[in-house]
């Protein structure tokens, strides 16, 4: 068969192809339902402004030692000084267990490293949740998931208010008043237009490690200027596009510190390329100004992060207590498999149990009554797909061979003989046996909100029509050493796959994938790298394929929009722009690109579910990416911890760390373990402990 469609030539070909498409109706078939997995509890739904308000008290406290050693000492102002005028206050009776109290740690372990404390310049602190705890951005997603669903929108933060115009095209934002950053600087709407003006709209700046800081994230042709030190307008060419409020979050509007970051910029410093920039604060530089809750005080390569609690944070409790309750935050630096083994031992304290292969005995440990750990499931809101780079027009800069394979990837009978040579029953069960794995046809996730199984096509398996439609494509083994030749006497059909190898199961799923291609007669060639690597691959164009655990996206819809489809230039995980500037959509990816940008252009809720329907079907259908398998997390905090929310899952609009609200988390007194490496010690303060 394929020798023949080979010797048929052209016409062959042609004549293939048209037979294969009446052919590729019966490819379809009844997407099997999850097995029943119920989340092990729900949250409680309140409307935001049960939540937090901001607020002047009568009175404010920081923890004794504070005011003695430091206020006492006169080298830091008194703590009321250091509050904005109104903080954010959150709300006694939303707190699961009530008012904190100061003291312990909290130790994370995580299998990133930092590259440097430059985080809206592009560099990853080694994620794991250190850069959503320093960085604060202008509204907030994580706690969202106890929202009531038809109050619906991003909380506000550093903005606390916002007005639209009367025509929807203007948002005018006011900013928290006399916040200030770690080191005691004024935050204000300066900090906000470097992040816009030099780092967004600075095509040299990669803005935020995950790349996602660029200008169409807000619009096509959107702007921001400042009024004043505190007011910011925003000027769209929508009317009232409330969905770019979720782009205000984390983490693709999180302002960094411009007093000391301008200096290094290009634009303001002749003598700086913008890798120096970039790199100007290497991990070993500590104290970074931060608005977060801890600062960075002790980096050991490694080994570890230690942070401690930033003396002007802006957030209090109804008492005027000055948060976080926690006065340090530990990041172990070691593996991901191993943040879930210390957290179920209680050597860490908290763990995203995410990784699928070690699920029953994380389960088998924390049931037991002596378990140091509280572990608690949620939805099935962790997925991974594999992703095909559509761009034929030389995004990542292809060679040949690479260029052939895109080609191939643009094709849609190739993706679908792709999608249908996977058997994801086998994919999932060699993660985890048990209800946890669902078929996962790709798209938005069955049981999110808008999910809809109607609009859901799915290929199941069918090796052998997935053998029939590469036949039809010409792609004949000619020379007979078992691996299909691309057309016209061209070479081996050989694709490289990217996977992360900080994450087992994004490894073990790649290895997966590159098993079931054999019977294909299709070499896929592992390209496995840790994860800073993949990641500057990935955001660069750098691959033929790559199996990836997706973004929020996929989950919440409404965050991270405008990365559903390549709606800008650099917006979509798989598709960014070529050579010139452009990106080459494929038919169905302008169509997806027109659903997105409607959805985002109405705020009505009939209309927005039927423009996610209309999206899941011609994701699906034209097999935007083979969707691998979809399962559930669970979350883990060890036991001492108070504060932790009812049914926080560990992503959804944002992950854990952010759902949880770290700085309202605290431990009662008589649970308070002996962790904290720098006792007492504040960053920056002269006259501290510790190495400063
Ligand atoms: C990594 C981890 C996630 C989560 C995020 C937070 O991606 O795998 O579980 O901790 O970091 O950014």
């Amino acid at each position: 068969m394929r020798k023949h469609a080979m010797a048929l030539g052209g016409a062959g070909l042609m004549l293939g192809v048209s037979l294969l498409a009446v052919q590729a109706q019966e490819l379809t078939g009844e997407l099997p339902d999850p097995p029943a997995f119920a989340a092990q509890s729900e949250p409680t739904f309140v409307s935001i402004s049960e939540i937090m308000e901001y607020k002047a008290l009568p009175e404010y406290h920081e923890p004794d030692w504070v005011t003695s050693k430091y206020v006492d000492a006169g080298t830091l102002p008194p703590v009321a000084e250091r509050l904005p005028e109104e903080p954010l206050v959150f709300k006694t009776a939303n707190m699961p267990d009530g008012m904190g109290v100061y003291g312990d740690t909290l130790r994370h372990v995580i299998g990133g490293r930092p590259e440097g404390w430059n985080y809206i310049g592009g560099q990853s602190q080694g994620w794991g949740g250190i850069d959503i705890g320093l960085s604060e951005c202008l509204t907030r997603t994580g706690p969202l998931f106890t929202v009531k669903a038809d109050e619906l929108e991003p909380m506000p933060n550093l903005a606390k208010s916002w007005e639209w115009s009367e025509d929807g095209h203007e948002l005018t934002m006011h900013l928290i008043e006399g916040a200030k950053w770690s080191d005691g600087d004024p935050f204000d709407a300066e900090d906000v237009m470097f992040y816009w003006e030099d780092n967004v709209q600075d095509s040299n700046v990669s803005a935020v490690p995950s790349g996602t800081g660029t200008p169409e994230r807000f619009g096509v042709d959107t702007t921001l200027e400042a009024i004043d030190a505190y007011t910011i307008k925003w000027t769209f060419k929508e009317a009232f596009p409330t969905q770019y409020l979720y782009a205000m979050a984390y983490d693709s509007f999180c302002p960094g510190p411009s007093h000391i970051l301008k200096p290094e910029h290009p634009k303001y410093n002749a003598d700086n390329s913008y890798d120096d920039y970039k790199n100007a604060f290497p991990p070993e530089f500590m104290n970074m100004p931060v608005m977060g809750a801890w600062v960075p005080v002790e980096y050991r390569p490694d080994d570890i992060i230690a942070m401690r609690r930033n003396p002007y944070y802006w957030k209090v409790d109804e008492a005027g207590n000055q948060l976080p309750y926690l006065n340090e935050l530990h990041y172990r630096l070691s593996t991901w498999a191993d943040r879930d083994v210390q957290a179920v031992a209680g050597s860490g304290d908290f763990s995203n149990l995410e990784q699928a292969e070690s699920y029953v005995e994380a389960l088998r440990r924390s049931a037991e009554e002596t378990a140091p750990a509280r572990l608690q499931f949620g939805a099935r809101t962790i997925g991974y797909a594999l992703r095909m780079n559509l761009s034929g027009n030389g995004w990542g800069e292809p060679d040949e061979r690479e260029q052939a394979i895109r080609e191939l990837n643009r094709n849609l009978d190739f993706r679908k003989a792709i999608t249908i040579a996977v058997d994801r029953q086998r994919l999932g069960e060699s993660l985890v046996r048990g209800p946890f794995t669902a078929i996962y046809p790709g798209g938005l996730y069955a049981g999110t909100t808008y999910f809809d199984k109607a609009s859901t096509v799915y290929y199941p398996h069918d090796l052998e029509a997935a053998n029939t439609l590469l036949d039809g494509l010409g792609l004949a083994d000619t020379d007979g050493n078992g691996i299909r030749n691309l057309p016209d006497g061209g070479g081996d059909v050989e694709i490289t796959l990217l996977a992360n190898t900080d994450y087992g199961t994004d490894t073990n799923l790649a290895e997966g994938v590159i098993a079931q291609m054999e019977p294909l007669g299709i070499r896929v060639i592992a390209s496995f790298q840790a994860g800073t690597a993949r990641d500057d691959k990935a955001q660069s164009g750098q691959f033929d394929w790559a199996v990836e655990r997706q973004g929020a996206e996929m989950v919440s819809v409404v965050q991270g929009t405008t990365m559903l489809a390549p709606t800008g230039p650099r917006t979509h995980p798989f598709h960014k722009a070529g050579t010139d500037g452009t990106v080459d959509l494929l038919p169905f990816e302008q169509e997806l690109v027109d659903t997105v940008n409607a959805f985002i252009a109405t705020s009505d809720n009939a209309e927005r579910a039927d423009l996610m329907k209309q999206y899941q079907r011609i994701f699906t259908e034209n097999v935007y990416s083979v969707g691998l398998t979809q399962y559930p997390g669970a979350l883990i905090v060890n036991k001492r911890f108070a504060n932790i929310p009812e049914g926080a899952p560990i992503f959804m609009f944002n992950w854990a760390e952010d759902n949880i609200i770290r700085e309202r988390v605290f431990v009662p007194a008589d649970a308070q373990g002996d962790f904290e490496l720098h006792p007492e010690m504040l960053p920056g303060a002269p006259g501290s402990a510790g190495p400063m």
